[in-house]
């Protein structure tokens, strides 16, 4: 039902870009089109089965606040959505994920060596495409994207099971794997449309925090979700090793009832009532509230920075964004 609502707002905020959204995705259609059948069916497996788009909607509504060009927007909005794919076709492969927008995962339906090059493809198109936009600094902020996004998917694995890891640390990680392609998604939908440099430098930041709530909330989700609202596996991150947010709030509680099946479990007991245990008592640590809780700080700092932004319509499209991300159940 949450999920109902919440899939009802988002179409909801995007209708009055429906032409436009309608237009991106029959150039994302076009684009990942190839004559090899074999990655025509693997690459296009992904996108058919839909997702948020949350990407090339922030593109182009970061357009709106200067000379909006689809065409112009087009070059940037496709190939983010594209590099968005990639990255999902490999870190499927890398968290050992069967599903993803509630299909089969590539790395499932055909084989990890096949996601790998499925995804170097889909990369290799987006490449192809920006290749179009002829201002450099576009080509530098997705480049930076991209390269902090494995860095940062990098250091994830290297801080598996790293009871003693800081927050701070986990923010890092956070912001190289997922927010800074979200500011990157304003930033260049802003650079193709023209827009001052002080309001682009305003959505980048926006598109950050933004980013930085959208990868607690995933993080939250991944405890408190269920596999087929989210359309992929849930209470995932754990088993995997992967120390997030809440479970550091557990590993630091008072009370033991909660601190010790966590430690029990990322300390090297990893038979499956101990990894239930911890999962378990991570969703009943206040870890999910905290997350929450610092979800909202960074949404804040967004409304707060909106409000330093011209009114205009686009500007009500991402108050109700960043709402969509404060309260979304997938
Ligand atoms: C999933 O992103 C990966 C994260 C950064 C958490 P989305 O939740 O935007 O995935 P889709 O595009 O809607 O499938
Ligand atoms: C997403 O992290 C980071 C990416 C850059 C792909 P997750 O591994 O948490 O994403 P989901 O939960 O599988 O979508
Ligand atoms: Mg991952
Ligand atoms: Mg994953
Ligand atoms: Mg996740």
């Amino acid at each position: 039902m949450s999920a109902m609502v919440n899939s009802m707002r988002l179409d909801d905020i995007y209708r009055s870009l429906e032409a436009d959204i309608r237009e991106v995705e029959r150039e994302l259609t076009r684009v990942i089109q190839t004559d090899h059948p074999l990655l025509n069916e693997s690459a296009n497996h992904l996108l058919v089965a839909g997702g948020k788009r949350m990407r090339p909607v922030f593109s182009l509504l970061a357009g709106k606040f200067g000379r909006y060009d689809l065409a112009n927007l087009k070059k940037v909005a496709v190939p983010l959505e594209l590099i968005h794919m990639a990255t999902l076709v490999h870190d499927d492969v890398i968290d050992n994920a069967e599903t993803r927008r509630g299909q089969p995962t590539v790395k499932t339906k055909w084989d990890n060596r096949i996601a790998m090059y499925t995804g170097d493809y889909i990369l290799g198109q987006a490449l192809s495409l920006a290749g179009e936009v002829e201002d450099p600094r576009v080509h530098q902020v997705v480049s930076k994207a991209v390269t902090e996004m494995c860095l940062g998917e990098i250091e994830q694995i290297r801080d598996f099971y790293r009871w003693e890891q800081t927050t701070s640390r986990y923010l890092r990680r956070i912001k190289r794997k997922t927010a800074l392609l979200i500011a990157v998604s304003f930033h260049t939908g802003a650079l193709v449309s023209e827009v001052p440099a002080d309001l682009t430098r305003r959505l980048h930041l926006f598109g950050y925090y933004m980013g930085m709530a959208f990868q607690l909330t995933d993080d939250v989700l991944d405890f408190t979700g269920d596999d087929q609202s989210l359309g992929k596996p849930a209470a995932s991150d754990l088993r995997q090793g992967n120390i997030t947010l809440p479970v550091i709030y557990a590993i630091h509680c008072a009370d033991g009832r909660i601190r010790n099946p966590v430690l029990r479990y990322v300390q090297g007991d990893h038979s499956l009532s101990a990894i239930d245990g911890a999962i378990e008592a991570v969703r009943n640590s206040g870890g999910i509230s905290y997350t929450n809780q610092l979800a909202q700080r960074y949404l804040a700092k967004g409304f707060a920075l909106l409000e330093k932004m011209p009114a205009c319509h686009a500007r009500d499209l991402l108050e109700q964004l960043a709402r969509f991300i404060e309260q979304r159940s997938y």
